[in-house]
């Protein structure tokens, strides 16, 4: 099991459950979204979208997707659709800093690595240079490096995948806390191969680097420690998971299982409650607590509310300091995409990745300028952040996470604002938010102005907690939810109170109809996917979805396109398959559509150890471990992805 992967944490959320609403109201959403068999009610035919496989299917015929897609294929290197090319950009070790040593995983230090990229790249980005161009050949690669995976980092190492902590060294806990953060390279495409330069942009990010605290929470008094009085000053970031960039070019960067760095005994603390909302569980899994008194919550309990965070960074400016943005809640962060509104408001989604947990909308109180990027450093600092409830007759409302709204009051434990931002979970309990099967990336079509939460998976799904919008108990393949804001493409309003909302897939194996999935009755064996995770849109408005999870059902995670409308819809295509153990994470694209980038996470990590490795990718090597890597594809020849 993937140690980020939080399919053992408790569900810890309050809402109540929605079967009353399916019971009392088979309405036609619920029936579209598979209620019918639970109900005995049959789908009445020519109301049911194209996106159904079976009887009531329109039959989607043509993807807009011209690319011969992948056969089905799962081994120990990484495979790409023919007439497509993958070049690996960055590994795990290789030099940011220009001072950076080369790699040697059997010499690796704390030093060493805080001048290399690290480990377990995720969200990556892509940023033109010079900033304010359009340049599809040279830019800033952005990668989050979400957390490592010691049982295959360093050469003798005797641990499991579940006690790392407690085996690490000093120096390799050290080394952890510089592999982890995230990573800004200058890259460059020459000869139609992209290539890392050691240039005045680069800088690593990790867990020691200083960042403030911005927004309604900053200063508050749950977020002052002994070493900040302020509660405005901290070092570091890890888990960052998911992310976004905004129009201003800076990153969003998402805090997700923070928790996981943390130890102590929460008994011993004065708010057990709210730090075991947020998933903590003592595992001090990286062994930071052992050596680092602030991850220790029996001696810094607020130290805890200072991560889980979505975080912004400037990569354009390598001396600015990335700031821990509260007005965006503070919950397991994934992702965190932003839409410039048809008011010039922002709009932020927001993913909250653990099971039963929630879909949050940031809407900017003033507007974003083009003409003026310092202005626009603080449009995330004010405005109003709500949580999603799916009603089954298809409308969605926006609840504000405001302080006085409806339960969220002094009584309630939120004495202010600040607390509702540090507990937002609690606060959408209290509102009755919709559970969610696991939220991942959250994103809007730029073409349609329609807005897609991918939902990856959750096996703790009961009968008995099944809702509109998460409709398989026990779901271990994943969906994707379309939202529908008022208006369509520019004109669309993401700061309505209320969308209309549907499903777009339901993942799994089309050829067994045990599992619920729908997709366009086109598909084949090597399109469907399952455990859908991140999801990026080509200038074209076709989303590319990266898998976490088909490992699981022993096929490769991967990346497969997919159209949104049109005969296409639903109808995926596989495009590039990851090695063994590996998920897919990122994509990104270049402006003009021809590059991909891509991030290979945590190849091998199905190995059990270190002296028996599933693969070697990248380099395929003795001695050398896999190493997470960041890839391109590009077509041969050049042209568009997926044309
Ligand atoms: Fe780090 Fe939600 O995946
Ligand atoms: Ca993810
Ligand atoms: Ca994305
Ligand atoms: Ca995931």
């Amino acid at each position: 099991m993937k140690r980020h992967n939080p399919d053992d944490i408790r569900s810890k959320s309050l809402s109540q459950p929605f079967q009353s609403v399916l019971g009392e109201r088979v309405s036609r959403r619920s029936l579209l979204l598979g209620a019918a068999a639970a109900t005995g009610a049959s789908i009445a035919p020519g109301f049911v979208g194209s996106i159904f496989s079976g009887e009531a299917v329109a039959g989607g015929t043509a993807s807009s997707l011209t690319f011969t897609e992948l056969k089905r294929v799962y081994d120990e290197k990484h495979h790409v659709a023919p007439g497509y090319v993958a070049d690996v950009v960055m590994r795990w070790g290789d030099k940011v800093a220009a001072d950076a040593v080369d790699f040697d995983p059997a010499a690796q230090t704390a030093a060493t690595q805080a001048g290399q990229f690290g480990y377990n790249n995720d969200f990556i980005a892509y940023l033109p240079l010079p900033l304010g161009s359009a340049s599809s050949e040279r830019g800033l690669l952005y990668a989050n490096h979400e957390y490592i995976d010691p049982q295959i980092m360093f050469p003798g190492l005797v641990t499991t995948e579940d006690d790392g902590g407690k085996a690490m060294s000093a120096e390799q806990v050290a080394i952890g806390m510089s592999a982890v953060g995230a990573s800004v390279v200058e890259i460059v495409k020459e000869g139609g191969k992209w290539k890392p330069v050691q240039g005045e942009f680069n800088r690593r990010i990790d867990l020691n680097t200083p960042m403030t605290i911005s927004g309604p929470a900053a200063g508050h008094s749950k977020l002052k420690t002994a070493a900040d009085p302020t509660g405005t000053k901290v070092f570091g970031m890890t888990a960052n998971c998911g992310g976004g960039m905004t129009p201003w070019g800076t990153v969003l960067t998402c805090e997700e299982f923070a928790y996981e760095s943390f130890g102590g005994d929460a008994d011993k603390t004065a708010f057990k409650g709210d730090i075991e909302r947020i998933g903590y569980e003592n595992s001090d899994y990286y062994g930071i607590a052992r050596f680092n008194d602030r991850f220790n919550i029996e001696k810094e309990p607020n130290e805890f509310n200072r991560f889980q965070w979505v975080v912004e960074i400037d990569p354009y400016d390598p001396k600015s300091t990335p700031v821990k943005r509260t007005a965006l809640g503070r919950f397991g962060h994934e992702g965190a995409t932003v839409v410039v509104n048809k008011d010039n408001r922002v709009v932020v989604y927001l993913g909250d990745d653990d099971h039963m947990e929630y879909l949050y909308r940031f809407v900017s109180k003033n507007s974003f300028n083009a003409n003026d990027r310092t202005a626009n450093a603080t449009l995330l600092d004010e405005g109003e952040l709500s949580v999603a409830k799916f009603e089954a007759d298809g409308t969605l409302n926006w609840l504000p996470l405001v302080h006085g709204n409806g339960p969220l009051t002094a009584d309630n434990g939120f004495a202010d604002q600040g607390e509702i931002l540090i507990n937002a979970r609690k606060a959408g309990d209290l509102l009755g938010a919709t559970p969610m099967d696991r939220p991942e990336d959250f994103e809007t079509n730029p073409v349609t102005g329609r807005v897609y939460a991918v939902l990856t998976k959750s096996a703790k799904r009961k009968p008995e907690t099944v809702n509109p919008a998460n409709t398989r108990p026990e779901n271990k393949w994943g969906h994707i939810v379309e939202l529908i804001p008022p208006g369509e493409g520019k004109d669309a309003d993401h700061a309505s109170a209320q969308y209309k909302w549907d499903v777009f897939i339901m993942c799994g194996d089309p050829s067994k109809p045990e599992t619920g999935s729908k997709f366009s009755a086109d598909t084949t064996t090597d399109g469907f996917f399952m455990t859908p995770d991140n999801i990026a849109f080509d200038p074209k408005g076709r989303m590319w979805v990266a898998t976490d999870g088909m490992n699981d059902f022993d096929y490769a995670d991967g990346i497969f396109g997919v159209d949104t409308d049109g005969p296409g819809r639903a109808l995926p295509k596989a495009l590039f398959a990851a090695p063994s153990g590996a998920e897919c994470t990122g994509p990104a694209f270049t402006p003009d559509g021809t590059t991909m980038f891509v991030a290979i996470q945590h190849p091998g990590e199905n190995s059990d150890n270190i002296e028996n490795l599933t693969t070697l990718w990248p380099d395929f090597v003795e001695k050398m471990p896999p190493r997470p890597s960041v890839i391109a594809i590009t077509r041969e020849g050049g042209g568009e992805i997926g044309a």
